[in-house]
């Protein structure tokens, strides 16, 4: 990627798991209105992400407009950015989008250049339409395996290229579901972050379901490139507040871009304490910059843990099941001989200095999510 952008995982707001394809320009300005009086800026959520169906045709000249529920992008993104916030947009390599609307084939670097011109921060690029083209290089070379897969990155990388010719730092998001490994091939051609599987929904079995689905992964994030296990269904109302808390704990120990879905407008107090708790952010955005990963697991209990700066540890105890359950980790398994401090993120609380093994007793689908340092 481009040098310093997505130093940590980006995060901001995105439209499309609460509003998806109504969006319209005034809950775009009425989200970054939001993430500025709710201080969810202030708390690192920058970028404001409009999703699909923004879209419009092409003129005579190829050049793309905006529909009728989006009067003038360059005046939204100098609003967004007026407010001290960056301005993320959408398309696909396909010649549609996955709502039907126009993709980017054979306009990359038209389109990337008009971006630039609009004050884009970040492009999230989604398969799609896309997948028709593979489907038929595939049927084209029965005996070249590989080859619906290497039109897909030779895709991604046209616009990678085209985004970097344009000088402006624009966060690289891919979106192609996980197919071929992406983390293997996306920081190649400068992907910030990439899609690690198909879509979340605002249900506890989808979200565990991509969570924990994630072990394994760690090794291929870092500074400047980041697994993405989708955005945050937080505040959507179809989770428990213990549920929410599971996937905010989950998604930061996984050091996931954290892309608020919900409507920004209609807050609980509940939604502002688990998207604003700045432990909770902290290690998401630790500086180390490591990926999180699984401890042990049995049954429905499952520990993972993620290093962070200044030798501490974030550790996330989960219980899937549903009950309430104890959930345990030996402190000298994750490094800590002798005693160590341990902190309760949600509880906000010094759970003093402990050794050895350490439970905690957590409500069905919970987590308690700690820090421990020396
Ligand atoms: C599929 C993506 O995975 C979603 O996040 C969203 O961008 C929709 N497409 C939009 O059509």
């Amino acid at each position: 990627g481009q040098a310093g952008i997505a130093a940590t995982p980006p995060m901001g707001w995105n439209s499309w798991n609460h509003f998806a394809g109504h969006v319209t320009d005034a809950d775009v300005r009425a989200a970054a209105d939001e993430l500025v009086s709710t201080g969810m800026r202030d708390a690192g959520y920058v970028y404001v992400n409009v999703d699909d169906t923004w879209q419009g045709k092409r003129d005579a000249d190829g050049v793309l407009h905006p529909n009728d529920r989006f009067p003038d992008m360059k005046a939204l993104g100098d609003y967004i950015h007026s407010k001290g916030l960056k301005f993320g947009i959408y398309s696909s390599p396909g010649a549609k989008t996955c709502g039907g609307y126009e993709g980017s084939l054979g306009h990359e670097a038209q389109d990337a250049k008009m971006y630039a011109a609009w004050g884009v921060d970040f492009l999230k690029y989604d398969l799609c339409s896309f997948q028709d083209n593979m489907h038929k290089a595939e049927a084209e070379h029965p005996d070249d395996p590989n080859a619906a897969n290497a039109l897909m990155v030779a895709a991604y990388k046209k616009m990678g290229d085209a985004l970097k010719a344009t000088g402006r730092p624009i966060v690289y998001s891919l979106c192609q579901y996980g197919v071929d490994q992406p983390w293997k091939w996306g920081p190649g051609l400068g992907a910030n972050m990439w899609r690690t599987t198909d879509d979340i929904n605002d249900t506890y079995g989808r979200m565990i379901a991509i969570g924990f689905s994630q072990a394994g992964l760690a090794k291929y994030a870092g500074p400047g490139h980041w697994n993405d296990p989708d955005m945050l269904e937080v505040g959507n109302g179809g989770m428990t507040e213990d549920e929410y808390k599971t996937h905010m704990s989950l998604w930061v120990l996984l050091a996931a871009p954290l892309l608020a879905g919900n409507d920004l407008t209609k807050m609980s107090e509940a939604d502002k304490s688990i998207l604003m708790n700045k432990e909770a952010i902290a290690i998401d955005q630790d500086a180390l910059g490591k990926q999180g990963d699984r401890l042990y697991e049995s049954g429905d209990l499952d520990v993972w843990t993620k290093p962070l700066s200044g030798g501490r540890v974030a550790v996330g105890l989960f219980n899937r099941s549903w009950s309430v359950r104890d959930v345990s980790v030996d402190l000298e398994k994750i490094g800590f001989k002798g005693n160590a401090k341990v902190w309760n993120v949600w509880q906000g609380k010094d759970m003093g200095r402990r050794s050895g093994v350490y439970t905690s007793r957590i409500p069905k689908h919970g987590v308690t999510l700690l820090v421990v340092s020396k």
